[in-house]
């Protein structure tokens, strides 16, 4: 059995899907939650693309301990030195740098020969090694490079010192067949890559990631680059649950095993869903709703008498753990805190009273709460401002809403202390109310996206808003926001929203007026 490591680049290939963006805070729980999982290598960011992304790469650098922390660099001097920057404190680092091969790469977006390119891909990596020996080298869009042009520059990658060498699908287009051919052709033409590790990263553009990922591992790739719930760029990345769950029931097919402790898949999914925004569809494999549901008759008395009639594997390998009604008023902090630990939650003593308090709160108010109920309240918690940075307060909300009624709202705020009040009325309750706090908090944020959801089932449940809100200057501001009044979710994720758009720019004044005041 060979042992297949896990590349999860959910924090970097994955954070590039259209309109995700996670905060540094939310970066280092799914990192932690990666560490649980027992991922081997996270590839927490690409430093040089924000300051965002190596503040977030440097965290996780000297908080993650077990899996190897990785940094994405161009085949560019000033790349691979923040990358290294970034990676400073890590227990194990890798820097991982990349160049496109392929001719319509190379011709419309780099504009540079071969030659060129080689020698960019040789220098990058000599430099990359002077900070770690842990180098991984990508020919980006290999899959549609000659090969015998892709083998010449992961030659020269080699003999310049990568330690790994990844061939990415980067546009999803290869066909398993053809993958798998790839990645054999590769070992058996380059003469220096013996005993170097060789890595899959496929994109899902044909639907064909995973397909393609297990091709490899096949071919005798012992590296899989995925990411959870399979998000990333266009149609997203292999998703590492299914890869997996394969790698693991057709173990004997692969000769292959993981490091992976499969129960922990389960809850980084649900982790990555809610930060992401993004869930997945529920008849996902391993992860999705219906993944382990039978509707059939045929299929249900099948499944009574002997499971393995239409279950493969066991939805407790996974690490489903089904409806849990955990919290009751008269919990207290102690069974709070363990529900948020089993989801892979860390609070601080303050937060975690904060979500005790809103959990009694609810209970006061006869709704029963479950798992999912705390966690959307703990990350109401966590991505709330402080009190300080908290200009925009909310005092008062009014909606008048019925069926031969024109809906209006009244909303009653205070800004830096001022009292402001304003009406309006719009199509529905929520438009009327979202009408009345512009109003008053201004005309300069444009509302970009609305996305309710209900956390449990039954009239009573939570309900969760998460919205994009852009400033004048178009920058984009996501919060979320819960409240068992799906009226009153709404204009709080909006408040929190144009707070935070205040924050930044009393943060961008002050950077200015810092650089005027050196001048
Ligand atoms: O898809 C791709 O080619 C990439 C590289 C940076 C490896 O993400
Ligand atoms: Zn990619």
């Amino acid at each position: 059995m060979n042992t297949v490591r896990i590349f999860d680049t959910t924090l970097r290939d994955g954070e590039q899907t259209p309109g995700v963006s996670f905060t540094l805070q939310e970066k280092l729980m799914i990192a932690k939650q990666l560490e649980r999982l027992g991922v081997d290598i996270i590839e927490a960011g690409f430093p040089i693309a924000s300051k965002g992304s190596f503040d977030a790469v440097h965290l996780i650098a000297k908080e993650v301990r077990k899996p190897v922390i990785c940094g994405l660099a161009r085949t560019v001097d000033k790349d691979i030195k923040a990358a290294a920057e970034a990676l400073k404190g890590a227990e194990r680092a890798r820097i991982h740098t990349f160049i496109a091969t392929s001719d319509i790469h190379r011709d419309h977006k780099l504009k540079k020969t071969k030659e060129q390119v080689a020698q960019m891909a040789r220098d990058a990596v000599k430099l990359a090694r002077t900070f770690t020996d842990d180098v991984e080298f990508s020919p980006e869009d290999a899959s549609r490079t000659d090969l015998d042009y892709m083998c010449a520059v992961v030659e020269e990658a080699v003999a310049a010192g990568a330690t790994t060498i990844n061939i990415p699908d980067t546009v999803g287009y290869a066909q398993p067949q053809e993958y798998e051919e790839r990645i054999r052709y590769v070992q058996e033409k380059v003469p220096n890559i013996k005993g170097l590790a060789i890595s899959t990263h496929c994109h899902d553009d044909l639907g064909l990631s995973v397909a393609n990922s297990l091709a490899a591992v096949k071919a005798g790739a012992t590296q899989v680059e995925c990411t959870i719930n399979g998000i990333g760029e266009r149609a997203g990345n292999t998703s590492m649950e299914e890869v997996v769950m394969a790698i693991r029931m057709r173990g004997a097919y692969y000769s292959a095993t993981t490091n992976i402790n499969t129960r922990e898949l389960f809850r980084t999914s649900q982790m990555v869903a809610r930060f992401s925004g993004i869930t997945p569809q529920r008849n996902k494999a391993i992860v999705g709703a219906n993944a382990f549901a039978h509707q059939a008759g045929i299929h249900q008395h099948g499944v009574i008498s002997n499971k393995r009639t239409y279950e493969i594997m066991d939805a407790e390998d996974v690490g489903w753990e089904g409806e849990n009604l955990v919290i009751g008023k008269l919990s207290g902090k102690h069974a709070i805190k363990e529900a948020l630990t089993e989801a892979g939650f860390e609070l601080t003593e303050d937060q975690l009273l904060s979500v005790t308090e809103k959990v009694k709160d609810l209970g006061d108010k006869q709704k029963s709460i479950h798992r999912d109920d705390v966690v959307a309240i703990a990350i109401d918690v966590l991505s709330a401002l402080s009190p300080k940075e908290d200009r925009i307060k909310l005092d008062e909300l009014s909606v008048f809403t019925g069926n031969r009624v024109t809906p209006s709202s009244t909303v009653g705020v205070s800004i830096d202390g001022q009292r402001h009040i304003g009406s309006a009325t719009g199509v529905g309750p929520v438009d009327a109310a979202a009408k009345a706090l512009k109003s008053v908090i201004g005309p300069g944020f444009l509302l970009k996206e609305y996305n309710l959801k209900a956390i449990t089932g039954g009239t009573d449940a939570l309900a969760n808003v998460a919205i994009k809100m852009e400033d004048e200057e178009h920058n984009v501001f996501t919060s979320e926001a819960v409240d068992e009044d799906v009226i009153m979710a709404s204009v709080k994720a909006m408040i929190k929203g144009a707070n935070k758009a205040y924050h930044f720019k009393t943060q961008q004044d002050l950077r200015q007026g810092e650089r005027h005041e050196r001048k």
